[in-house]
């Protein structure tokens, strides 16, 4: 059974921005879309070991630091060379100010 954690406050995460969490050994990304929402994915991309909270948001996508791989953060989608394999999503809830995330 998953937990949920408390990954930060929303109003640490800009619009259309993301930031890095770390938790239990493990690395996330953390998304707040241009229409208000939260996400969360796998915070490396699946390509070589760049942390996507140092990509760019666009929309729904995220593009890696490093090569400019792009996926979809609200699916975890990859969109094509030279990233093939998709994130791992989290489920995200808010809750008294706080993003929370299952993991
Ligand atoms: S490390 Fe992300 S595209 Fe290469």
């Amino acid at each position: 059974m998953a937990d949920w954690v408390e990954a930060c406050a929303v109003d640490d995460v800009e619009k259309e921005d993301v930031i890095r969490f770390d938790h239990g050994g493990r690395t996330f990304a953390v998304y707040r879309s241009p229409d208000d929402k939260f996400f969360a994915t796998g915070g490396y991309c699946t390509h070589e070991k760049a942390h996507l909270a140092d990509g760019l948001v666009m929309d729904d996508i995220i593009e890696c630091p490093k090569h400019n791989g792009r996926f979809n953060y609200k699916t975890g989608q990859a969109k094509g060379a030279p990233v093939c394999v998709n994130l791992a999503t989290y489920p995200v809830k808010i809750e008294a100010g706080k993003v929370m995330i299952q993991i």
